[in-house]
């Protein structure tokens, strides 16, 4: 049986990581911390204000990938909604906001609770996908409305809870999003920010980055995605953030789901569609280096999990905070 298997054996859907805090504690947990970082909106290596945007800052971008990021991703990010939704206080009629929302994930889980929910994202296309959804729970309300995270065309104290899940991490500054974030929550009001962990612990990325490994000696030089997708992996780093913000009561919870597939060629050949970083270095990459990718990832999964169905484990960090009365 391969590491693989194992992951998703060794799935545990709710293990505390950190206990609550009111400010973040002094020993860095994650190997390679220093115990010193900067906090704030400089935080991350690749948001240096004179290196180029990652190309997750475009909405157009976000746009080019949202029919395979519905197909494959929303799956992965599903169950986490579904945590995050029973970690705030959602009632029926409470008012929730969706930041980055996606295809919809927390919007649903938080209508299916009862709210009035607003979805907001700066991608039409992924809005679209929101309004055009079969899953569209029959009680509460899910509105949508273009708009960057950043600066939310939203009144201040308007909402009881607020979510962004795996979408705050490809801001070019989080900090930011989530200081707006903070500002549109009422008094008492929660916020719940997902991030993935590093990646050893997402599955999907590392059994990605072995295939690509294979052919990297042929592809173009260009920074990780990786680095991107786990720039908020420490729940350490991600505490700061939120008290920083100005959120109380801050603790992380770590999570893991395991997502399963039945069709592994079409995964294959569209996995590296789902986000704007793999997308770039997809269109990059000649019709011999493709194909090559393709056999390398369903000959992996074929290796461990032989004919399915095939199953990826993600562990994801969940940050909640309070606003204070
Ligand atoms: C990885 S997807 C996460 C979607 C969803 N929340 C989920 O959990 O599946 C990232 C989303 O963030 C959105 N996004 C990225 N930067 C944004 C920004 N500055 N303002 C609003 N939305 C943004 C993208 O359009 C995309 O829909």
């Amino acid at each position: 049986m391969g590491r693989f298997m194992r992951g998703a054996e060794e799935r545990h859907p709710s293990v505390p990581h950190e206990s609550p805090t009111e400010s973040p504690t002094e020993s860095p947990t994650e190997p390679g911390e220093s115990g010193q970082f900067p906090v704030g909106e400089r935080d991350h290596g690749w948001l240096d204000a004179d290196e180029p945007a990652a190309p997750e800052a475009s909405a157009d971008a976000w746009t080019t990938c949202s029919s395979a990021y519905q197909a494959f991703a929303a799956g992965l990010t599903r169950p986490f909604a579904w945590d995050a939704v029973r970690l705030v206080r959602i009632e029926t009629g409470s008012r929730v906001l969706d930041v980055a929302t996606g295809t919809g994930e927390f919007a649903i889980a938080a209508a299916e609770r009862g709210a009035d929910v607003l979805a907001t994202d700066f991608s039409a296309s992924m809005l679209e996908l929101v309004e055009r959804s079969p899953r569209r729970p029959p009680i509460g309300t899910i509105r949508t409305a273009l708009m960057d995270g950043q600066a939310l065309a939203l009144d201040s104290h308007a909402f009881d809870a607020a979510g962004s899940l795996f979408g705050l991490v490809f801001f070019p500054n989080p900090a930011r999003g989530l200081a707006e974030i903070y500002r549109v929550l009422k008094p008492g009001g929660q916020a719940v920010i997902a991030t993935w962990a590093i990646p050893a612990h997402v599955e999907l990325m590392r059994i990605v980055g072995d295939a690509l490994m294979q052919l990297d000696s042929q592809l173009p030089e260009r920074e990780s995605p990786q680095s991107l997708w786990t720039s908020l992996s420490s729940p350490r780093r991600l505490t700061q953030l939120m008290c920083d913000a100005g959120f109380r009561s801050v603790h992380v919870v770590a999570l893991a789901h395991v997502w399963t597939f039945e069709h592994v060629d079409l995964f294959a050949r569209s996995v590296l569609q789902m986000t704007p970083s793999w997308m770039d270095l997809y269109r990059s990459m000649t019709a011999a280096q493709k194909a090559g990718f393709t056999r390398a990832l369903v000959h992996s999964f074929r290796e461990r999990q032989g004919n399915g169905p095939y199953a990826v484990t993600a562990q994801g960090l969940v940050a909640v905070g309070t606003k204070d009365r």
